[in-house]
């Protein structure tokens, strides 16, 4: 029946709105966790060309199917909000609570991680994403989440209701020079999720 369909989906967006209003996000586990991800995309092994644009820190951290190689922040870097082509050699400059900073940077796909034993940020961070003279900076902190992609889903609601924003993009459009990404990428820099 149409109305049983349209009440729990508008509590959905509801409650996502909610959320966005304080800054955080749902638990994972009210997304269906890791296993709601899927499987691998084919060709591409676990490792960290794996799973761009993914909530990455869903399963690197303990009781994830990667608890032994847990990430605190992590997640991916695309050039333009609507055709998922990752940036190589982004920056990702973040600084926690303390004033202590971490900067790192992403590989070809665009994925980038932050693993404990080089950082143990004081949540909540702030960061902000930079190459060439190209930055952009997230405006509020992020409060617990490691995951980028746990807040900046591809979907965007309604079809998402836990969406606040799409992916994580640097630039307005494609990456001038690199429209499809690095060209000597062992994984194709455009992540299987994308429309293109
Ligand atoms: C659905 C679960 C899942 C998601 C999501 C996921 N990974 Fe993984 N990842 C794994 C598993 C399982 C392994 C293999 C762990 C092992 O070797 O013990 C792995 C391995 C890796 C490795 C190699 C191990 C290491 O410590 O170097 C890297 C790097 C990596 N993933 C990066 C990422 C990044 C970056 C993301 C997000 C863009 C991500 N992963 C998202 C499950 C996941
Ligand atoms: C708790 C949810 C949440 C998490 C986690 C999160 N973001 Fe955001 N992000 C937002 C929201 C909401 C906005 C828009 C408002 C703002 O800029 O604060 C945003 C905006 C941004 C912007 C600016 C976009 C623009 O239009 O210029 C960048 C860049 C960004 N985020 C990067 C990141 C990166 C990188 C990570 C992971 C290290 C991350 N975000 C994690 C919620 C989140």
């Amino acid at each position: 029946m149409r109305a049983t369909r349209i009440i729990p989906r508008f509590f959905g967006l509801a409650l996502g709105l909610a959320l966005a209003s304080i800054m955080s996000c749902a638990d994972p586990e009210i997304s269906g966790g890791a296993a709601a991800l899927g499987k691998e995309t084919s060709g591409i092994a676990k490792g960290e060309f794996h799973r761009a644009g993914q909530p990455c820190v869903v399963c690197h951290q303990d009781q994830g199917p990667a608890a032994d190689k847990p990430f605190v922040v992590a997640g991916s870097i695309f050039a333009s909000p609507v055709r998922m082509v990752g940036v190589n050699n982004a920056e990702i400059r973040m600084t926690d609570s303390e004033g202590t900073k971490f900067t790192t940077k992403t590989n070809c796909v665009g994925n980038f991680m932050v693993r404990p034993t080089q950082w143990r940020p004081h949540f909540p961070i702030l960061v902000s994403i930079a190459k060439d003279n190209i930055v952009r900076q997230m405006q509020g902190p992020i409060g617990r989440d490691g995951s980028c992609a746990h807040c900046h889903a591809n979907a965007v609601p309604p079809d998402d209701p836990f969406s606040q924003t799409g992916h994580v993009y640097l630039y307005g459009g494609d990456e001038p020079g690199s429209p499809n990404g690095s060209v000597d990428c062992q994984a194709n820099p455009i992540a299987a999720a994308s429309p293109n």
